[in-house]
């Protein structure tokens, strides 16, 4: 983990919220490469939910809701965590996470008996307060980017000619005012979500035939993106652990350097929410009317970049490169000029470099020698570096390095583009 947060500092991937100050402690900002590979991620779970789907459609609803929302949804009431505070030192922790505890417990061996407070629930949603005049009306930055979708449920059925069985889906962030924010972006207070709720019929069959479809949909998608399969498990929620909506949950895990730990997750929620919302569905062939059941696939758009760094990281031959899937990488290209005080080569290279931008993000490299170059592009993973040299000149056509092979091979600069296109697909 300490080579990963290193490198996300060093090369602009990740970086504390508001260092300068010394930080806050469960936020943090998106560097330059950082911004690119969580754009990368919810473009490609949108491509693969939304725009390759006939049946579902997006959302993006507000972060501020009328805070009946939270009320009805159940959230003011059971969206907490059991606190317990340290009579010792006062810290707080999370009194369901065991490892937390007894790790915080070998810094007080001698009072382990009586340490812990009995555990008190806190919730997680963060208050906020607008208006201009006293008392300010009280609302809450959402927990959760689901209630969104669910508070226009008739809003999407009325306007979008859909049918059940559909989906509405959805990437935002949310926000939990966390006890314990920690390991890295893992648990943030603010976060983003990209989340599909997926409207069925009532009926345990079709229930629970979905909820089987779904999990497999998001294990393939993490896969086709480069996850190894023995990396990521499921993990079903015991009953003590499931949220309040839920009827039944599986997690997807992912195997991170600090364990086990929960990727996405994927819940039964039944007809908890539209029936709380009191929203209905009328069946346009039947006319019947009821209530209807929602699967849920919800994934966290931090965590996938942190655990796409994470698989991606690998140290060959003492160089570092980040193997991430080409879709995810942040530049598809870098170009170079083989040297740079070559007004000719430059220029060509110029070229090359403005004709690739139209189509990706590529990166433009002309300081050090070319091997340099290679390394410090293998560190941000970009798959493919482009050389202009003297034979360029000649035959209009250009070195490609591969990442991963380190494999080069003479492409003319005419197929350059569908090169690349043709490895994206
Ligand atoms: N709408 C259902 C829902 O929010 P959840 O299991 O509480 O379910 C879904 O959260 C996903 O959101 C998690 O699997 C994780 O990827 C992400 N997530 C939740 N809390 C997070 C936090 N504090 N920091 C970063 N990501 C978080």
């Amino acid at each position: 983990m300490d080579k990963i947060v290193a490198l996300a500092k060093r090369r602009g991937f990740i970086y504390p919220s508001s260092e300068i100050y010394g930080g806050i402690a469960g936020f943090w900002d998106y560097g330059p490469l950082g911004a690119e590979l969580k754009r990368n991620i919810k473009n490609e779970w949108w491509k693969t939910t939304v725009q390759l789907r006939d049946d579902v459609v997006g959302l993006d609803a507000s972060i501020i809701m009328n805070p009946k929302v939270w009320e009805a949804s159940g959230h003011l009431e059971a969206f907490t965590d059991p606190l317990v505070e340290c009579r010792y030192c006062n810290k707080r922790l999370r009194a369901d996470k065991p490892d937390e505890l007894k790790e915080h417990e070998k810094t007080h061996p001698d009072h382990i008996a009586n340490l812990w407070t009995t555990p008190k629930n806190f919730n997680l949603l963060t208050e906020v307060y607008l208006g201009v005049t006293e008392p300010k009306q009280k609302a809450y930055l959402r927990g959760e980017i689901t209630q969104g979708v669910f508070v226009n449920f008739r809003n999407v059925v009325d306007s979008a000619r859909v049918k059940i069985p559909f989906g509405i889906a959805q990437i935002g962030k949310a926000f939990r005012n966390e006890i314990t924010p920690g390991n890295f972006t893992f648990r943030s207070r603010e976060f983003e979500q990209m989340e599909l709720e997926y409207f069925i019929k009532p009926d345990e069959n079709d229930g629970k035939k979905t909820f089987e479809y779904w999990k497999k949909q998001r294990l393939d998608w993490y896969l086709s993106l480069g996850m190894k399969r023995e990396k990521l498990r499921f993990a079903d929620h015991e009953p003590e652990k499931r949220a309040h909506y839920a009827r039944f949950a599986t997690d997807i895990e992912y195997d991170a350097p600090f364990g086990w730990s929960e990727f996405e997750g994927i819940h039964h929620r039944g007809d908890w929410d539209l029936g709380r919302h009191k929203l209905t569905y009328r069946d346009p062939e039947s006319g019947g009317e009821y209530t209807p059941w929602v699967i849920e696939t919800s994934g966290g758009v931090d965590r996938a970049a942190l655990f796409f760094l994470i698989e991606a990281y690998q140290e060959v031959d003492k160089r570092i490169v980040l193997q991430l899937h080409p879709k995810l990488a942040p530049m598809k290209a870098a170009v170079f000029p083989l040297v740079a005080n070559k007004e000719e080569l430059v220029a060509k290279a110029r070229g090359v470099y403005q004709m690739l931008k139209l189509q990706y993000m590529v990166a433009w490299d002309d300081r050090g020698n070319i091997g340099k170059r290679y390394l410090s592009q293998d560190e941000i993973g970009t798959p493919w570096c482009v050389t202009i040299d003297y034979d360029t000149l000649k035959d209009d056509t250009v070195t490609v390095r591969n990442r991963d092979t380190t494999k080069q091979e003479r492409v003319s600069i005419d197929s350059l583009t569908d090169y690349i296109a043709q490895k994206l697909v």
